[in-house]
């Protein structure tokens, strides 16, 4: 594997910076090689630091710039994380004003166990009552990936067995490994690309609750601020925000009020 210059090393993570929000500390040097190693390969430049310095010149293209964020994002998630979160959503539509759409947004939902997870407690709790969920990534792979609702079986290991039963189907054949999420489920999300420190796409609503969470992590107490603040604009007026439990906002002097761990209200 070829090795990444101090130069090229900088002018990857400044450039991934100016497009995600995110800094790249020199303890990331490692994974940047190896995440981009074989993708300098497959666009025909045996040596990343060239591929590096073409792509910041933009001299690659946009597809190429696409591959390489999707490269460098971190897209870990697994259905039901964090459950207090799961607890207190089947409490708040539980309390929901009957006739009015729910709506749920997994904001940075990555490949979609988030969203599909929401999907399944407010089928089981609101049934054909109406709800909706949307999810968005920065990353157009995870975005692609999620629209599909397919997952290899080892991923359902925290799913309800009831909802297992329910909401997935075992694949056979060709499938065989794999599982898919119920169709009228998968009817009731939409999944999108938005870069959380860009403006929003129009379409988004307004939600009752908003998961941002395990993103926030990324970014400096600035761009975590700024985040936020754009992110609160779609809560409806009683809406809550939902936070990675390892994620803190202390400090950042935002206009909300903790109602529990991880979960906040406008003020
Ligand atoms: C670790 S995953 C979190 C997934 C899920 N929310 C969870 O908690 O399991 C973080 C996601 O944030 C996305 N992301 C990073 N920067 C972003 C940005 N500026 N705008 C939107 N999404 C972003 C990444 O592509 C990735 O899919």
């Amino acid at each position: 594997m070829s090795k990444i210059s101090d130069a090229a090393f900088k002018g990857v993570c400044d450039y991934f910076f100016r497009i995600s929000g995110i800094r790249l500390t020199e303890g990331k040097r490692a994974l940047v090689l190896s995440r981009l190693h074989r993708l300098s390969q497959d666009c025909g430049f045996p040596d990343l630091n060239e591929f590096i310095a073409r792509l910041t010149r933009g001299q690659l293209g946009e597809d190429v710039a696409v591959a390489v964020v999707d490269r460098l994002t971190t897209n870990e998630t697994y259905f039901f994380r964090e459950p207090a979160h799961f607890a207190d959503l089947r409490q708040r539509a539980q309390g929901h004003r009957a006739g009015e759409e729910f709506s749920v947004w997994s904001a940075a939902s990555s490949t979609g166990e988030e969203a599909y997870s929401c999907a399944m407690l407010l089928a089981d709790t609101l049934g054909k009552a109406p709800w909706r969920i949307w999810g968005t990534d920065l990353s157009t792979t995870v975005v692609a990936a999620a629209r599909t609702g397919l997952y290899p079986v080892d991923r359902i290991e925290n799913m309800p067995e009831n909802y297992l039963k329910r909401y997935c189907l075992r694949g056979e054949g060709p499938y065989e490994g794999q599982m898919l999420i119920d169709r009228s489920l998968r009817q009731r999300v939409e999944f999108l690309g938005a870069n959380l420190t860009q403006d929003l796409p129009q379409r988004l609503p307004m939600f009752d609750v908003i998961f941002l969470r395990n993103v926030l992590i990324y970014f400096e107490p600035p761009a975590k601020a700024d985040i936020v603040r754009r992110v609160i604009t779609r809560l409806k007026p009683d809406g809550l925000l939902y936070t990675g439990h390892a994620e803190s906002l202390s400090g950042l002097d935002l206009p909300l009020q903790s109602i529990a761990p991880a979960i906040y209200r406008h003020d």
